[in-house]
């Protein structure tokens, strides 16, 4: 019988090795940075706590490879050589308090995926190279390419939005072009992995691009929402666990490299039925922004604050907003 796995236990990923089990993925701290996209104090400050709070892993969240990708004028940038020394204060911070970091290298989508001309294909792959090579002189561990919920890697992998009619028909070929050129650039202690999703449209393709990625070299998977949040309420696996999770789970089977799962973890008890689902890594996005110090507490067997679902996540808009931190506030303040 397979060894339990413990929440508590590293993970080696390519030369990284991680703290325990949780990471906490992307999420974009909108109102942080200006137009210039450049790094601000509260974004320091904010993944330092996270790193405080005992987190297995951080991936930093979207960071846009140029101006005219960008979701919101105030994202994150790395299409410039002097956004480098902020994002390198990130770096700093969360490997002062001991922990890993990847970044996530984001281009938001193109209106028309048939209309680009196989030039601005090339310009858009240097782009993402050029922002992954950034990532590694600004320190960073490692990258995730965003190749999920809808934007561009994820219009080149889903066969609704790719109908071209060239080599790029095939979204794999995009993404092995990025990854040749970071690949080369980079020693091979530079950690490269891929935001994929599970259902592009069905869990086969998810399974498809997963087993393609691992045979191009990339190091891990982190397995999401699909193109428009493309998912199949089918998947096999526990009901309990949403469909990316049990989507992750199926795509495990299938790849040695790690596998990380996400979607409404809360509890210590939902981050460790996903890792008895098989993944390697369970993902705690929004209860980590309730409770930065989510990862520690559950090691210690301690309550954690946790995120409370609402429609509209409030991080989105105006986080002094966020319900369930300002529970958790109430709570430390009787204690
Ligand atoms: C405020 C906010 C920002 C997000 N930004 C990103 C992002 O930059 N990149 C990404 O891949 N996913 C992003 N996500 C999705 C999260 O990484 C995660 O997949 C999602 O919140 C579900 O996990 P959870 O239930 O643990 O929060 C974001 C989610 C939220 C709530
Ligand atoms: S605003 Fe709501 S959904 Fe967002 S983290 Fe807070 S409790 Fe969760």
């Amino acid at each position: 019988m397979a060894p339990v796995k413990q929440l508590s236990d590293p993970v080696q990923i390519g030369s990284v090795r991680t703290r325990n089990r949780i990471c906490i993925p992307p999420m974009v701290l909108y109102g942080h940075a200006g137009e210039d996209g450049m790094v601000t104090d509260a974004h320091v400050e904010h993944y330092r706590a996270l790193a405080e709070g005992g987190a297995g892993l951080i991936i930093q969240e979207a960071t846009c490879v140029s101006p005219e990708g960008r979701l919101r004028q105030d994202q994150l940038g790395i299409w410039a050589e002097d956004q480098v020394p902020g994002l390198k204060r990130i770096v700093e911070a969360v490997h002062g308090a001991g922990c890993p970091i990847f970044l996530q290298i984001h281009h938001g989508a193109v209106r028309d995926l048939s209309a680009l001309s196989a030039l601005e294909i090339e310009s858009l792959r240097d782009a993402f190279i050029d922002g992954c090579l950034r990532a590694c002189r600004a320190g960073y561990d490692g990258v995730e390419l965003h190749g999920c919920h809808s934007y561009l890697l994820c219009q080149f992998l889903n066969r609704r939005t790719n109908r071209r009619r060239d080599p790029y028909a095939d979204g794999l070929v995009l993404i092995k072009e990025i990854y040749d050129g970071v690949r080369a650039g980079t020693s091979p202690d530079f950690v490269i992995g891929i935001r994929l999703g599970a259902f592009e449209p069905g869990l086969s393709e998810g399974i498809g691009h997963a087993k393609a990625l691992e045979a191009m070299g990339l190091q891990f998977l982190d397995i999401s929402y699909g193109y428009a949040g493309e998912m199949d309420l089918t998947a096999p696996g526990d009901p309990k666990l949403s469909p990316p999770a049990r989507g992750a789970a199926e795509i495990q089977k299938t790849v040695s490299i790690p596998v990380f799962a996400v979607e409404g973890i809360r509890t210590r008890a939902d981050a460790e039925a996903v890792l008895a689902a098989g993944v390697e890594i369970t993902d705690v996005g929004r209860s980590a922004l309730v409770d930065p110090n989510w990862p520690e507490k559950v090691l210690r067997g301690e309550p954690a604050g946790a995120c409370m679902g609402c429609r509209t996540c409030q991080w989105r808009i105006d986080p002094a907003r966020c319900p369930g931190r300002i529970l958790l506030r109430k709570k430390e303040e009787k204690q």
